[in-house]
């Protein structure tokens, strides 16, 4: 059983590890430089009409991007989350809070995660391991996310990173199940994430079926949480990591292979800046995220940090928008992709996984 000292100092550790920039801890590949946006020299807009809101489960957000799930459960984590949330409330967008495992354990830590009156007027998301579900109590885990009062619970999936903790989870059976069984009690939407290896184009419908109301692929391209987790303990062994430097699915390849499907599909995992997050919504994506970034600038410069963050986000993003002729985020989609021959040939296996079954020559 792992303590609660050891999930805080594992938290700590987590963060030391990404702001150090020195730290080889981003996979290499986003695949974002494989798509492009047709840029159009007469787009027939003003600067000041151009229109960066959206809609997200019931809420109008002042733009479509977030602040990806990360801290919580210690001190440096509490204040990055006050800093976070200030700013998502500043802005006007979503933000999610770190794993709620530990608050679980320890309920004097209530305070660092009940963080909604900082930010009144735009959704605060509470996270928690899909994995953990099925070790806990639903009404309790009910009455915890009552008390935070918080507007979604997201779920992660983070079974690579589990295998590289010394004590991390080893068994993931019934996990759909176990969302299934919550999402039917839940007061406040479900989401399902992953960490930066990426859902798979396949997992939306039946996370559909299972009563999820939107899902992230927070995929492979930017964090790898199994290098994170290489570097922050004597792992027996090291270089078992880097053989996983481009593991997962990258997130505009899943983006692309995706079926038209109710469910909105949120784009992270290695989107990096604002003409990112203006493919990400080409794609079809209803709001893109970012986590690294964010922690980075908040060390930097705390919450004037964030803030400045989103401001050049906004900024590239509102660009990409006026010299793509896309007046709304929803005119993105319509904007014009042109996409590379791998990128192409990627969605489609992807897409069709059967089909690659049929080149490889079955063992007699
Ligand atoms: C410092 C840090 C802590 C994180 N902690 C969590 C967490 O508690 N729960 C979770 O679902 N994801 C967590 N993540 C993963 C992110 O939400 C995200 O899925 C992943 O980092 C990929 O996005 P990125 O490439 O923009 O960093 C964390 C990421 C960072 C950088």
């Amino acid at each position: 059983m792992t303590s609660v000292n050891h999930i805080q100092q594992r938290k700590s550790r987590h963060l030391d590890v990404c702001l150090d920039a020195s730290a080889s801890i981003e996979s290499t590949d986003t695949w974002f430089q494989d798509i492009r946006l047709v840029h159009h020299p007469l787009p027939e807009l003003d600067w000041a009409e151009l229109d960066t809101s959206t809609d997200f489960l019931g809420h109008h957000l002042a733009l479509p991007f977030f602040i990806s799930c990360m801290t919580g459960g210690s001190e440096a984590g509490a204040r990055v989350n006050r800093h976070l949330v200030q700013a998502a409330q500043q802005t006007g967008i979503p933000v999610g809070l770190g794993s709620m495992r530990v608050l679980l354990r320890h309920p004097d830590l209530f305070d660092q995660f009940h963080v909604k009156p900082l930010a009144p007027d735009v959704p605060v998301w509470a996270n928690l391991s899909a994995a953990q579900l099925q070790h806990l109590a639903t009404d309790d885990l009910i009455e915890w996310l009552k008390r935070l009062e918080v507007q979604a619970l997201v779920l992660h999936c983070n079974v690579g990173q589990e295998q590289f903790q010394p004590h991390g989870d080893r068994c993931f059976a019934g996990m759909t199940h176990s969302i299934r069984q919550f999402c039917e009690r839940s007061p406040i939407p479900v989401l399902v994430k992953e960490t930066g290896f990426g859902l798979r184009a396949q997992d939306i419908q039946p996370l559909a079926r299972a009563g999820v109301a939107a899902v992230d692929i927070a995929g492979a391209g930017g964090t790898n949480w199994i290098l994170v987790e290489s570097q922050c303990h004597d792992h027996p062994h090291p270089d078992a990591a880097l053989d996983f430097s481009d593991w997962g699915n990258p997130t505009p390849i899943v983006l692309a292979a995706m079926d038209e499907s109710d469910l909105p599909v949120l784009a992270s995992g290695g989107v990096r800046n604002g003409v990112d997050i203006a493919k990400s919504l080409a794609l079809g994506a209803s709001l893109a995220g970012l986590a690294l970034p964010f922690i980075r600038a908040e060390a930097q410069g705390g919450l004037d940090g964030v803030l400045e963050q989103i401001e050049t986000l906004t900024l590239t993003l509102k660009t990409a928008m006026l010299l793509t002729g896309s007046r709304t985020v929803a005119d993105l989609g319509t904007s014009g992709l042109i996409l590379s021959e791998s990128f192409v040939s990627q969605v489609h296996q992807h897409k069709q996984p059967q089909q690659w079954r049929t080149l490889v020559r079955s063992r007699p």
